[in-house]
């Protein structure tokens, strides 16, 4: 059974736009009227020193990271990558915060198909990049346009040689994820060792990066992915975890090894601010919180109670980040795996979610006033908002207003940029919306991946309806 909640298509005007928000008892501030370049905040240049970077980006449009589940077994780029990619330079956003999700090493790798880097992927990881700028050249100047690349290893979710096979790598044993991923409760843990071991793997790949052309690496710490388990680690014994200090020693060693071993790379982290208790759908398959009977204390950025926010650590976090001179952040939420409703707010869940227990609008509010509650305690740092897709045609509206007001400095698009890149380009000319391109949320491009095929808008690109896996996928929604 899927709740009923207004869709956000029939809410034409800025007034039944304001009602619905109220009717939601959530705080969404918009921007009713909308201007064009020059004056349009979106416009307005972005200043970004940094120790080796002197850089004004002319717009304040942010692409997110998404991968397709699509390059070789290698961990090279595909055809499918490269025009992904692509289509992330003709947005126009000045902005590309990581591209995609790319493996340190091989067994850290989310799939089978994950990008991968090392010394025999530099050249066609230099090349990916350098697609994306020719895109970008055939409309806009090239020279202000940021481009850094997304570091990761999986943890608790990795599935390097087989898509349908989990060979997880945990730092502690999580009581709800254990369970609910099939891992016994002694499942071995990462010693401190390998963890030593990997945080020189993040170095060589920063250095890597630098040489492939990347102006900034992500030291992704968010989704439940090895870096964002880190601070949660609180019943992890030894130098990893345990206090606050010891659960971000990761980040700290690796932007310490790449400050000595590849200076000029800058360093971004993108990071879950907050996290919920896993949830599971209920017997109408709509989403509620797993059981607990004490206080949650494995949510960064939780209150305790699974489904609150405090964001003492975070700010704590990001008092660190700009100790450690890091300047670019991107805030997110969450994981897709448990909680993809306060990761990416959708009406239709992905084949193996739940039906979301709130209006996806409350979950885009919730990630918008996080970050904004992060940037006014962080003025210096550069702060990427996410979850901005589910606004649809009031995207444009809030975006303006977020900018405009200061919330953050870059809004950052995700699934909307599948669908429709040039939705940046369109609002700073001022022309009308294509409707039909607008993401609505359907979840194919998380359903598809969790079912061995690659990911992409299969509902609305047409290059993805017209390929074989439009129709498997079809049959797997259909059963
Ligand atoms: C198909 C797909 C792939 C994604 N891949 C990544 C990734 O590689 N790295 C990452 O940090 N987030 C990834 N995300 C999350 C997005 O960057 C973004 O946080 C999320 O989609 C919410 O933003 P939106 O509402 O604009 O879509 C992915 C999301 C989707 C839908
Ligand atoms: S499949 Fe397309 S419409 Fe559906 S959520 Fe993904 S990008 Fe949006």
């Amino acid at each position: 059974m899927t709740p009923m909640y207004t869709r956000i298509a029939q809410l034409r005007t800025p007034e039944q736009f304001s009602e619905h928000i109220r009717s939601l008892g959530i705080v969404l501030d918009f921007d009713p009227e909308l201007l064009s370049a020059p004056e349009s905040p979106l416009a307005q240049p972005y200043h970004l020193q940094l120790s080796t970077l002197n850089l004004q980006l002319s717009n304040r449009w942010c692409v997110l990271p998404m991968e397709g589940w699509d390059a070789t077994t290698e961990g090279k780029p595909t055809e499918l990558v490269t025009r992904r990619w692509q289509r992330f330079g003709q947005s126009g956003a000045k902005l590309i915060w990581g591209g995609e999700a790319v493996a340190v090493r091989a067994d850290g790798r989310a799939n089978p198909n994950q990008l991968l880097i090392n010394e025999s992927n530099l050249s066609d990881l230099a090349g990916l990049r350098e697609s994306l700028i020719r895109a970008h050249a055939a409309c806009w100047q090239t020279d202000d346009l940021l481009i850094g690349l997304q570091l990761t290893h999986s943890g608790r979710f990795c599935r390097p040689t087989d898509k349908k096979r989990m060979e997880p790598q945990i730092l502690y044993s999580h009581p709800l994820l254990n369970q609910k991923f099939g891992l016994p409760n002694d499942y071995p843990l990462m010693s401190d060792d390998a963890i030593d071991r990997l945080i020189e793997d993040y170095i060589v790949a920063a250095k890597l990066a630098q040489k492939a052309g990347f102006a900034f690496v992500d030291v992704k710490h968010c989704h439940g992915y090895l870096g964002h388990e880190f601070l949660s680690a609180v019943d992890r014994k030894g130098k990893y975890g345990g206090s606050f200090e010891n659960r971000t020693r990761f980040l700290r060693e690796i932007v310490a090894g790449i400050r000595a071993e590849a200076p000029g790379v800058e360093i971004g982290v993108r990071f879950s601010a907050f996290d919920f208790i896993p949830f599971k759908p209920d017997e109408n398959g709509i989403g509620i919180p797993d059981q607990f009977d004490t206080d949650y204390s494995y949510a960064f950025g939780g209150d305790g109670s699974g489904v609150g926010i405090n964001l003492s650590e975070p700010h704590q976090f990001l008092v660190q980040m700009e100790a450690l001179g890091i300047r670019l952040v991107n805030i997110t939420a969450g994981s897709p795996y448990y909680v993809p409703h306060i990761q990416r707010p959708a009406l239709f869940p992905p084949s193996d979610g739940y039906q979301p227990p709130e209006d996806p609008l409350v979950g885009v509010a919730r990630l918008i006033n996080v970050a904004a509650e992060l940037k006014a305690k962080h003025p210096n740092l550069c702060i990427v908002g996410t979850g901005y897709s589910y606004l649809q045609e009031w995207l444009p509206n809030v975006a303006q207003n977020v900018i405009r007001t200061g919330k953050a400095d870059f809004v950052g698009l995700g699934r909307m940029v599948l669908t429709y890149p040039e939705m940046c380009a369109d609002v700073l000319e001022g022309k009308p919306l294509a409707r039909k391109k607008i993401c609505r949320t359907f979840s194919d491009c998380t359903t598809a991946p969790r079912n061995g095929l690659v990911s992409g808008c299969y509902p609305l690109d047409q290059f993805y309806k017209e390929r074989p896996e439009a129709n498997v996928l079809k049959e797997i929604k259909g059963k």
